[in-house]
């Protein structure tokens, strides 16, 4: 679990903050995950946040996916399946918080959060292009459209009850009351502690972290790495508005937020365990040839135990700054 970086704190926000997509390929995961700690301890505005997200717009359709493609064809069935299964994790979670975020942009209590948000909207659309790109040039899927390629990856309540009840059934539900009581503050509390906090800020920064990383030292640093490094950049800026927002709201009515955050995080937080339960128990989802590489000597068992302690870490941190205590 320990930090493997390659530039130190203060070259942080120039080198990460500036990189243009073909040299991500260069980029070390932790150094761009650093961004969110420095960040939580001096936060930024949520106009500075917006200002980054324009300046760091890139383009799924510049990354060239060749090298990725002549990689895959060579894979064992065995090997695709399990990067499938992690990968449609990804496609499926980019799709969901895509579709579920535009409640929250109606719910702005600012216009300055209403900007940010509408940048966090289209960043999560494109993300979802960038897998449905992958499916196709590399995976080679043959769906007609976006629409039939989203409906073909779902994750079934069969593969992981824990994910199917958060994505498709929980942050909808509370999605559709928020845009029917955009004036609902503790619904928005509710919203934005289990969507950036717990989704974003623990699962999929974790997520990323160990595909990356594990990616960087296997030498596939290609068309992929380049653009879910990028997507990860646009993820710890997502996290950042999370703390800021909730920040604001502790810092208004403390006795008021304070215990609904926590009263929310003890609801959500064993999520975090189950959803990186592998399909049917089979812990060879962790393992394999990748993992003996990238991770000598773990176990599957431990390198899943590693990433959830490595979750729940993330997020203490991530309470932390927002001002709620252990
Ligand atoms: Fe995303
Ligand atoms: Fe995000």
């Amino acid at each position: 679990m320990l930090e493997v970086r390659q530039i130190n704190d203060e070259e942080v926000e120039q080198q990460i903050g500036l990189a243009s997509l073909s040299s991500m390929s260069s980029l070390y995961i932790d150094d761009v995950l650093a961004v969110v700690e420095r960040g939580a301890r001096k936060l930024p505005t949520y106009l500075d946040l917006y200002r980054k997200a324009v300046e760091q717009a890139w383009s799924p359709y510049e990354l060239d996916f060749s090298r990725d493609r002549e990689e895959w064809q060579a894979l064992s069935a065995a090997t695709k399946a399990r990067r499938l299964w992690s990968l449609r994790m990804f496609f499926a979670g980019e799709e969901r918080v895509a579709s579920l975020l535009a409640p929250l942009v109606w719910a702005a209590p600012s216009k300055d959060v209403e900007a940010f948000v509408a940048t966090q909207l289209t960043d999560e659309v494109r993300h979802t292009i960038l897998f449905d790109r992958y499916w196709r040039e590399v995976v080679g899927s043959e769906a007609q459209d976006l629409h039939e390629q989203v409906s073909r990856i779902g994750i079934t309540a069969q593969e992981n009850p824990a994910y199917r009840y958060l994505f498709y059934d929980w942050l909808p539900q509370q999605s559709q009351w928020l845009a029917s009581h955009p004036r609902d503050v503790e619904a928005t509390v509710r919203f934005v502690t289990v969507y950036h906090l717990i989704v974003e800020g623990a699962l999929f920064l974790t997520g990323m972290r160990y595909q990356l990383e594990g990616a960087r030292r296997w030498g596939r640093t290609w068309g992929f790495y380049q653009g879910f490094t990028a997507a990860t950049r646009d993820e710890s800026r997502h996290v950042l508005f999370g703390v800021k927002y909730l920040r604001d709201r502790v810092t208004e009515r403390p006795l008021h937020f304070v215990p609904l955050i926590q009263d929310t995080i003890r609801e959500f937080r064993p999520l975090i365990h189950t959803i990186m339960l592998p399909p049917g128990g089979d812990m060879g989802f962790y393992g394999g040839q990748h993992l003996e590489f990238a991770w000598p000597g773990l176990s599957p068992q431990r390198l899943r135990d590693e990433m959830v302690d490595y979750a729940l870490s993330a997020l203490g941190r991530r309470l932390h700054a927002v001002g709620i205590p252990h």
